[in-house]
């Protein structure tokens, strides 16, 4: 038998080759990197004994047929792109130990009471277009075609960036998988936190996703010469942007629970020597508790208008992305969590700040969600870490919750 854990470790190594850029991984949503991405994975899925297609985002789905037709089918999945200067394990990780678990039982020539799909999903992150969740929305039907004219930093629209991959766009609301076959989703993922370590566990389950918004934010003041223009009665447009980041940071200090972050500031002209004219910056804030998330935002926008009038200058507000909360579903991890504890493990369940594409999948089927520990909690970083034998335990649980859901089913 392969070592199923050194497998994962070097496919992960293996896709964390595969970027747009030299120095650094970084696999957008519609791009080279991707394509190639896709194509590996694709190889591995078919040597596993899967059936393998893509759906009109981009979506891999690789499927392994059950005992007969029509017994229902177990989802597993997590996204193959990237943030930029990423990790390898955040995304891949659960695509690759779902692959694990399907090439073993194809391996022994095992066939259980349902099929079995692995799905990486194409964009999660969000980085091209700026809105997160593009590949399980469409996958659970919850894709709003509105989206299809954001354009990313270069102009693309996303309508063309679907084409680009062979796509239509205009089938992208009705390309959502049908969840009557479906008996349930399970992601595997990286915790990216740092409680595993602290409490001497490789893996936890996950008891809910906390909600979130991206909003674009502009403020635009008036360009002029550096050297020239008196302090007073300048329209810096960075100078409101920098004001607004450190509201966001007081806002989200001062609400119990609550993580906000702008991630990028973007500045026009950008030159040493010019006042800027126009800014934008990226807003991410999370929170599990979605009343409490759309007032801080709600708060955010009316302070964001404050500071664009002191200065006499406009601002913009575009919401790129909302997503509510969402709880894992209490008998499919029971299932899971029975999984761990048959392994001799402490079943701890923990919140997960991160978004995942569970999240929307969970509007077609139950999900359910295994934490594997990393090092010290980090992640969306190049230095993410995770340990082999770790691996091997997330392996071998996902293998005993797919025994357990077939036990369930006979
Ligand atoms: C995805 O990694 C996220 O931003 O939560
Ligand atoms: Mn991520
Ligand atoms: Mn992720």
């Amino acid at each position: 038998m392969t070592d199923l854990a050194a497998t994962v470790m070097e496919r992960c190594e293996a896709l964390g080759r595969v970027s747009e850029e030299p120095e650094l991984l970084v696999r957008p949503f519609a791009s080279e990197a991707m394509r190639r991405t896709n194509g590996l994975v694709a190889d591995w899925m078919r040597a596993a004994g899967m059936t393998v297609l893509s759906d009109e985002i981009g979506n891999l789905i690789g499927r392994y047929e059950g005992r007969d037709e029509g017994d229902g089918t177990l989802v597993f999945g997590s996204h193959l792109d990237t943030v930029r200067d990423a990790g390898k394990y955040d995304g891949p990780l659960g695509v690759m130990v779902a692959l694990a678990c399907v090439e073993r039982l194809h391996q022994r020539n095992e066939r259980l009471p349902f099929a079995v799909e692995v799905v990486g999903f194409a964009d999660e992150e969000g980085l091209r277009f700026g809105t997160t969740f593009l590949g399980s929305s469409v996958f659970a039907g919850t894709f709003d075609p509105r989206l299809l004219n954001l354009e990313d930093a270069d102009g693309v629209k996303l309508s063309d960036a679907v084409r680009s991959l062979g796509g239509d766009p205009d089938a992208l609301a009705k390309d959502g998988r049908d969840g009557s076959d479906l008996l349930g989703y399970c992601e595997v993922h990286i915790e990216q936190g740092p409680v595993l370590e602290r409490l001497g566990l490789p893996v936890s389950v996950v008891s809910a996703i906390a909600g979130q918004s991206r909003i674009s934010v502009g403020f635009v003041g008036e360009a002029g010469h550096a050297g020239t223009v008196p302090m007073e009665g300048r329209r810096d447009a960075l100078c409101a942007a920098a004001e607004f980041v450190l509201v966001v940071e007081e806002t989200a200090r001062s609400q119990p629970g609550m993580v906000a972050t702008v991630g990028y500031i973007t500045t026009h002209p950008g030159a040493g020597n010019v006042i800027p004219a126009e800014t934008t910056l990226g807003l991410d804030l999370r929170h599990g508790d979605d009343p409490v998330r759309q007032r801080s935002v709600q708060s955010l926008r009316e302070r964001a208008e404050g500071i664009a009038a002191a200065r006499g200058e406009e601002y913009r507000w575009q919401v790129r992305q909302e997503s509510h909360a969402v709880p894992t579903d209490p008998e499919l991890t029971a299932l899971l969590a029975r999984a761990v504890e048959e392994l001799g493990y402490r079943v701890e369940h923990l919140p997960s700040g991160a978004g995942h594409d569970a999240a929307q999948v969970a509007e077609i089927t139950p999900i359910a969600m295994l934490f594997v520990r990393c090092k010290g909690g980090i992640s969306h970083n190049p230095a993410e870490s995770v340990k082999q034998e770790d691996v091997a335990v997330a392996i071998e649980v996902t293998s005993r919750f797919l025994a357990l859901a077939a036990e369930e089913r006979r």
